[in-house]
């Protein structure tokens, strides 16, 4: 144990430590963490729709009929009809062919990447992708190449000097989820078709959150889905459940039930997660308003950020990060904050690249502009205080 113990204090000497925070109520705008109620702006929660009372109602009624678990994997006794109507809905909404549920977007990634490409096949990944994308790119036997993040003439000098006697294939988050600004995916699919390289998009951050129907980053650039080969997305944000899934081409998605080891050997997804996913996949479908709030707050907390002096990286996404550097000083500013009744937590390495932790505010379309103006002020004391604002 000592080796463990030796590993903990070093990370708690340089402010990497991490500890579990516990939540005693819904992932909702106030949230009771430790007995207290704060501001919640740290969840994935993008659209409201965890505690809505449509999506909990549908969670609550495929629990009386089906029961609380699936019981097997997909391939033996776990497929229900709620997995069929989900994945026709997944498809619909992506405009793509099929769909296939995992049970997160983490196995969907490791999927997708471990089981698409292998040996003299090459992946071409962006420098800031998702942990996910990082561990299917080890987890694939093909070989990898790292381009600099969102930067198209690395990416065709990579493609140009990499020879590959197979499949070519970039990989890209929508959204970044660190850093919340939105991939090129105009020019990804550019590039892509020169050097006839297959696309796989990380829609994690962008479902139900871009688009004219809440569609991800191919919707908002009005990007053909078939131009995207993979289409990876995660129920557990804007969606409000819990899952992940990889939509595509018909034959992909019947390649994927029979050769990805992470859908093959795992017990289906629950019947309440499910039925509350394709609750919330209409509901996206058809309250856009619900998407233009959120914008809306996203550049009001945005302006009074900048407008108070802090360091906030450019993006339109609900992913708001002000830069700190430090680690230490990230988790003092992330202390002060919850003094002040607004939670949002210090992220730090491995999560982001050394000397860039930050405090990473993600909103919901439930907050409301006094929720914004809270958090700014928060954030002013906070700043003030530890001399990062004047
Ligand atoms: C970009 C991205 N991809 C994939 C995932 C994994 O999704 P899940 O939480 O469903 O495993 C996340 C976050 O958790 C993410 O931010």
């Amino acid at each position: 144990m000592k080796r463990f113990q030796d590993k903990l204090s070093q990370l708690k000497e340089a402010g990497l430590h991490r500890r579990l925070r516990t939540m005693s109520s819904a992932s909702a705008p106030r949230v009771q963490v430790d007995g207290r109620w704060l501001v919640m702006c740290a969840a994935n929660n993008y659209l409201g729709l965890v505690d809505d009372e449509r999506v909990r109602a549908a969670a609550v009624d495929a629990i009386v009929r089906y029961g609380t678990g699936s019981s097997g994997s997909r391939l033996i006794t776990g497929t229900t009809d709620l997995h069929v109507r989900l994945e026709a809905a997944i498809a619909a909404f992506k405009q793509t062919e099929a769909a296939l549920v995992f049970n997160n977007g983490y196995m969907a990634n490791m999927a997708a990447l471990s089981s698409l490409v292998g040996t003299g096949d090459v992946i071409f990944s962006d420098e800031l992708n998702h942990a996910s994308i990082i561990d299917g790119c080890r987890q694939s036997k093909a070989s990898v190449v790292v381009y600099r993040h969102n930067d198209m003439n690395d990416l065709r000098r990579k493609l140009e000097d990499t020879p590959a006697s197979g499949q070519r294939l970039i990989v890209t988050d929508g959204v970044f989820s660190m850093d919340g600004d939105l991939a090129n995916l105009p020019a990804i699919v550019d590039v892509a078709d020169t050097y006839e390289a297959w696309v796989m998009v990380d829609d994690a951050h962008a479902t139900g959150v871009f688009g004219q129907h809440g569609g991800g980053t191919a919707d908002y650039y009005g990007i053909q889905a078939e131009r995207i080969a993979i289409q990876v997305g995660t129920l557990s944000k804007a969606i409000g459940s819990e899952g992940g899934f990889i939509a595509g081409s018909r034959v992909l998605i019947d390649y994927l039930v029979n050769c990805a080891r992470p859908f093959v050997f795992s017990t289906a997804l629950s019947p309440p997660v499910l039925a509350a996913a394709m609750r919330a996949i209409e509901i996206i479908q058809t309250e856009g308003a619900r998407r233009d709030h959120l914008h809306a707050l996203t550049k009001r907390l945005r302006r009074g950020l900048l407008d108070a002096g802090f360091e906030v990286l450019p993006g339109t996404a609900p992913i708001i990060p002000i830069i700190l550097g430090d680690p230490l000083h990230t988790l003092e500013f992330s202390r002060r904050l919850e003094e002040n009744g607004v939670f949002a937590t210090a992220i730090r390495p491995p999560t982001v690249p050394p000397g860039t932790s930050r405090i990473r505010f993600t909103l919901m379309a439930t907050h409301t502009d006094d929720d914004i103006e809270h958090i700014i002020q928060a954030c002013i004391a906070a700043g003030r205080g530890l001399g990062v604002i004047s």
